[in-house]
């Protein structure tokens, strides 16, 4: 199965395991991973899924939908790496993802 590393908002490094499918917010949130909320149940309308995903798999990742760019204007500190975990769907090619939470979700 595919990995993901997710970083909470303190630096503790938290690997999990994942069928491909999944939403990164989905498993973070199965796991008990802190500093992801995820209140809309992950339709793209809360922005309490933000997270900071490694650049190095950016140009693997499926591009912002205008939804997501407009929900995470809201966020506290965007990057150009900002993502909505929601929105990102756990693959083969993408094991090994990083993602750093924020220190707070919105
Ligand atoms: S869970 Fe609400 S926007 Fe991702």
């Amino acid at each position: 199965m595919p990995t993901v590393v997710f970083i909470d908002p303190q630096g503790t490094e938290h690997p999990v395991e994942a069928p491909a499918g999944r939403t990164l917010m989905q498993i973070a949130i199965d796991s008990g991973v802190p500093g992801i909320l995820g209140d809309c149940g992950g339709v793209c309308s809360c922005a309490t899924c933000h997270g900071y995903v490694d650049e190095a798999f950016l140009a693997r990742l499926p591009a912002r939908t205008e939804t997501e760019t407009f929900m995470l204007e809201g966020v506290p500190d965007l990057r150009a790496n900002s993502r909505l975990c929601c929105q990102i769907r756990l693959q083969p090619e993408l094991s090994g993802l990083r993602v750093q939470l924020p220190d707070e979700q919105v």
